[in-house]
């Protein structure tokens, strides 16, 4: 199988990884706007890639092999590609535009399958207007670890090509879980109003970002806690996925904290701009309010 992976980012290269190391896939096209953004998203994989080959969990000529299943590039290399999955911005337009190109103008493949990674736009949405239907594939992150894929129908999405993503989902190893398109699915309707809690929680002095944390960690077991969860998946992602169940449903339940939306604009974007609830400047991780 060959995947066109749009979108080298954070997300785009964790998907084009889970890709890659599936035995299934013999190409991964990961695309980006420019092919510098393209080899950055590869360059990620790699580093990854070391760094399993450090811990022993693959052997050299394992990594070697995923590595070697890489094409970077534009859009415009996805010819023969049998999947496409989209990781592009969460902006309407540039997902619709960039489905509409490959669909009429780059894509020869009459069975390719298209896909978005969509956090939270309505599929039935993107897909309105196409030549081909559009079905959502939600991987966490990181793609590479999280075992969990949310296969979203929109209301034009033939079975078939549900079924057949749940499909792709189990060869990657993963466990896809199947829901019907509304704003932000199951995991982001609970998680992302959770991160927002926390970010009220601390803007009402309640307490400390470690403070938070460690109560979120230690009291309900999860991995990470609110505020450096935020940093993790990135605040600009946080507020848009607010702003979306906000807008989508009218329900003043989901408004966004306002100093989430103040560390946005100041791009203060938690790990991507170094800087967010923790600093992490040099490789540390130094709460904002010590
Ligand atoms: N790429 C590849 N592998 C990674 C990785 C990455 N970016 N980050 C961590 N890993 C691997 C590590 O190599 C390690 O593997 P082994 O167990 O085989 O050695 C494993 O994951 C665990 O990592 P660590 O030991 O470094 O650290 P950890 O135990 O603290 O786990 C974590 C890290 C998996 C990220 C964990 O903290 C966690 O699960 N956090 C919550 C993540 C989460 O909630 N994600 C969903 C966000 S919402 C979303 O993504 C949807 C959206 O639309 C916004």
């Amino acid at each position: 199988m060959k995947v066109g992976v749009i979108g080298a980012g954070t997300m785009g290269s964790g998907i084009a990884q889970a890709f890659a190391q599936c035995e299934k896939v013999d190409t991964v096209y990961l695309c980006d706007i420019k092919q510098e953004f393209a080899d950055g998203g590869k360059a990620k994989v790699q580093k990854s890639m070391d760094k399993l080959v450090s811990k022993g969990k693959k052997t050299q000529e394992e990594a070697d092999e995923v590595m070697a299943k890489f094409k970077t590039g534009l859009n415009d290399i996805c010819v023969d590609a049998d999947l496409i999955v989209e990781a592009a911005l969460e902006v309407m337009d540039i997902k619709k535009e960039c489905f509409k190109n490959l669909m009429e103008n780059i894509v020869k493949n009459p069975d390719c399958i298209y896909a978005s990674n969509t956090s939270s736009l309505s599929i039935t949405e993107i897909g309105a207007g196409l030549p081909k239907p559009v079905v959502g594939m939600h991987f966490f992150n990181p793609a590479p670890v999280m075992k969990l894929i949310e296969v979203i129908a929109g209301a034009n999405t033939p079975d078939s090509v549900v079924e057949k993503v749940i499909e792709i989902s189990n060869d990657l190893g993963k466990t896809p879980v199947k829901v019907n398109e509304a704003p932000g699915f199951v995991v982001n309707r609970i998680l992302i109003p959770l991160i927002n809690e926390g970010i009220f929680v601390y803007s009402e002095g309640i307490s400390d970002i470690e403070g938070i944390d460690s109560a979120m960690k230690l009291g309900a077991n999860h991995p990470m806690g609110p505020l450096e969860l935020g940093d993790y998946v990135g605040l600009d992602i946080v507020l848009a996925i607010m702003d979306v169940l906000y807008k989508e449903t009218g329900d003043s339940k989901y408004r966004a904290c306002p100093l989430l939306r103040k560390m946005v604009r100041a791009k203060k974007l938690g790990v991507k701009t170094g800087i967010g609830f923790y600093n992490y400047a040099d490789g540390g991780k130094v709460p904002t309010d010590k």
